[in-house]
C-alpha cells in the first residue's frame, strides 16, 4: 500500500519537473546582461518601442514569433548573430536571457 503512495507520488512529481526544466535561467539577471549587452541594437523591454537598430527585432516580437519557444531562444543565442561573428554568448547568460526574454510573451 505505501509503495503505491509513493509511486503515485512520483508520477505527479514528474511533469512539474519537465517544466521547471526550461526555465532554468534567471529572468532579472536576463534584463540586467540584455540592457548591457543588447540594448544598442534592440530595443529589450516592452517600454522602449521600435529598436535603436532598425534591423534588429525587439525582444516583445521575438518573444511572440510563432515558433520562439525557449529552446528555440536558446538555440539562437548561441548560433553567432548573422552580421556579428564574433558576437558569442556565456551559456550561463543564454540560460537567462532565455528565460527573460520568453516572459516577455504576451499571453493569449
Ligand atoms: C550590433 C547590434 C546587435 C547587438 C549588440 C545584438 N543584436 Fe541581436 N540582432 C541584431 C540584428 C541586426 C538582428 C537581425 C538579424 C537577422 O535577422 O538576420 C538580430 C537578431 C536577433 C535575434 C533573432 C530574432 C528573430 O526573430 O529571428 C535574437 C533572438 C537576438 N538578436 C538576440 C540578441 C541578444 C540576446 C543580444 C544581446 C546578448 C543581441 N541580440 C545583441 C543586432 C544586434
Amino acid at each position: 500500500m505505501i509503495k503505491r503512495i509513493l509511486l503515485s507520488g512520483l508520477m505527479l512529481a514528474a511533469p512539474t519537473c519537465l517544466l521547471k526544466a526550461e526555465e532554468l535561467g534567471d529572468r532579472t539577471r536576463g534584463l540586467e546582461y540584455a540592457r548591457k549587452n543588447c540594448a544598442s541594437c534592440h530595443s529589450v523591454s516592452p517600454h522602449e518601442g521600435q529598436s535603436i537598430m532598425s534591423d534588429a527585432p525587439d525582444f516583445v516580437s521575438v518573444a511572440n514569433t510563432p515558433g520562439m519557444t525557449p529552446t528555440a531562444i536558446a538555440v539562437w543565442l548561441q548560433t553567432p548573430h548573422p552580421n556579428m561573428p564574433n558576437f558569442i554568448i556565456p551559456e550561463s547568460d543564454i540560460d537567462d536571457l532565455t528565460a527573460y526574454i520568453t516572459s516577455l510573451k504576451t499571453p493569449k
